[in-house]
């Protein structure tokens, strides 16, 4: 191993991700085009010849995070490591970056990503920035690497132009642009030729897939010839918009079996004017009625959702209606977040913008409320028998983590069955937010 005073190795990097699936995506697009041009992946950060930090925008603690990262790299003496930021950071501040942080040498868009190679060739000298429009970018083609053998993220659209009112995600990623089915089927046949399983398919809002395509081709559609190809044995997508949850995706969800029963459907409020003011598109009961359906349709369904507290505006009353709201539908998992004002939004000229103290109570009180919905929801599955994908390596303990079909994570002992195999599992213990289980067989070695 390198001591810290070994020259740093200038064809070595490592990239810190911040942000979504799809930000963790890029960055494999980032490590393939990288490693096509000579460099090699290092351990650490403290050890990589070039640091990337593929940034995100979405709340302000997000951007602190990096601003922080940023910050203690402090002035550098000599040349290396060379530190190069992209991601949602990059579109929104640019070359405003290089201003505040003075250890970055190269603030990139993902559009320069195949220009990536020349760009560090010269920042080392001379500090630059290129960001260009999402719009313009051509993601065909691109090289990537996969950090996990038999999953795979394959993004179906980029951009979003729904333009919730708190949203800073259509600015910095750009309008709503579907690729073609016949590149994502295409993209889809190449995992499977090289081991994978199981895809993700990823958009900001996934199920309006089509929406802008001269073929006829709607998301529900797109599923089933995804599910159709040789090898393929799950399929799980990513965000649905409540607005376009269709009967017929979920009736493709209920008769394909390599569909998976996994929906994750962001109410974000449960009063109706908090959502009219975030310019959602439905209101309270539309939203439950959608949850209702998709239940009956799709047997054994697994929901999660993401809530925001705090929106400007939020009475008393709208947060109750919120709890209510999660106690009525019970999901089985949240991501909950306090509102976070983004300056070019809507939502940061609204009035009624809440003291730090509502917002952190609020948080806190629908967290409770989740978090015992939550186990108890992990808890009805001991003894159940359920379909796993290892995964690899559990952060703590000796142990190995999985996935359902529902999407939860299931750690068992290591020795049980390597990354990649597809397996039974008795679940036996269920924690805070995740299950234990045991193997039962295995159904299908890596
Ligand atoms: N496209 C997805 C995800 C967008 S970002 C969707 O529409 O659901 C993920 C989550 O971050 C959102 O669902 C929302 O709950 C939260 N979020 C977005 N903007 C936010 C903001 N300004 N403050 C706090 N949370 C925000
Ligand atoms: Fe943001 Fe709304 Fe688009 Fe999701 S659907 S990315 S919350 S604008
Ligand atoms: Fe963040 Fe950009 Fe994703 S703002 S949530 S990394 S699209």
């Amino acid at each position: 191993m390198m001591s810290t005073k070994d020259p740093l190795d200038p064809n070595s990097y490592f990239i810190r991700s911040f942000g979504c699936q799809m930000n963790v995506h890029d960055s494999e697009h980032i490590a393939g085009v990288l490693e096509s041009a000579g460099y090699a992946p290092a351990p650490d950060a403290a050890l990589a010849g070039l640091i990337v930090f593929n940034t995100c925008s979405v709340r302000q603690s997000a951007e602190d995070r990096v601003w922080g990262n940023l910050g203690s790299l402090g002035h550098k003496e000599s040349g290396l490591p060379l530190v190069a930021v992209c991601g949602c950071m990059a579109e929104r501040f640019g070359v405003e970056i290089l201003r505040r942080a003075p250890a970055v040498n190269l603030v990139f868009g993902l559009d320069a990503l195949d220009r990536l190679p020349g760009l560090l060739d010269r920042c080392a000298d001379a500090r630059m920035c290129d960001t260009g429009r999402f719009d313009s970018m051509d993601y065909e083609g691109l090289a990537s690497k996969r950090g996990d053998h038999a999953r795979a993220w394959v993004p179906v659209s980029h951009g979003c132009d729904n333009y919730c009112s708190y949203c800073v995600v259509p600015y910095v990623r750009g309008g709503h642009r579907s690729r073609e089915p016949r590149e994502i089927i295409s993209e889809v046949q190449r995992l499977t030729a090289d081991g994978v399983i199981e895809v993700t398919l990823l958009g900001q809002n996934v199920n309006a897939y089509g929406c802008d395509l001269a073929e006829e081709v709607d998301f529900a559609g797109l599923l089933a010839r995804v599910a159709a190809v040789p090898g393929i044995m799950r399929v799980k997508f990513e965000t649905s918009h409540p607005r376009d949850l269709s009967d017929d995706l979920l009736e493709v969800m209920a008769r394909t079996p390599e569909l998976c029963e996994y929906l994750h459907l962001p109410v974000q409020a449960g009063s109706d004017s908090v959502l009219e003011a975030m310019n959602r598109g439905y209101g309270r009961d539309y939203y439950l009625e959608r949850v209702q359906r998709a239940r009956e349709v799709v047997p054994g369904l697994v929901l999660s959702t993401d809530i925001m507290v705090g929106f400007p505006g939020e009475s008393e009353k709208d947060f109750r209606d919120t709890v209510r709201l999660v106690e009525e539908v019970r999901f089985d998992s949240a991501y909950i977040f306090i509102y976070s004002r983004r300056e070019e939004t809507p939502a940061a000229k609204m009035e009624g913008e809440l003291p730090a103290e509502v917002r952190s109570s609020r948080f806190a009180e629908l967290s409770g409320v989740q978090n015992g919905i939550t186990a108890s929801s992990l808890e009805a599955l001991e003894g159940r028998v359920l379909e796993v994908l290892v995964e690899g390596c559990a952060r703590k303990g000796d142990l190995s983590r999985g996935r359902t079909r529902g999407n939860l994570v299931v750690l068992l002992p290591r020795s049980a069955a390597p990354a990649g195999a597809l397996i039974d599992v008795r679940v036996v213990g269920a924690g805070r937010h995740a299950l234990r289980g045991e193997l039962v067989r295995i159904t299908r070695h890596p």
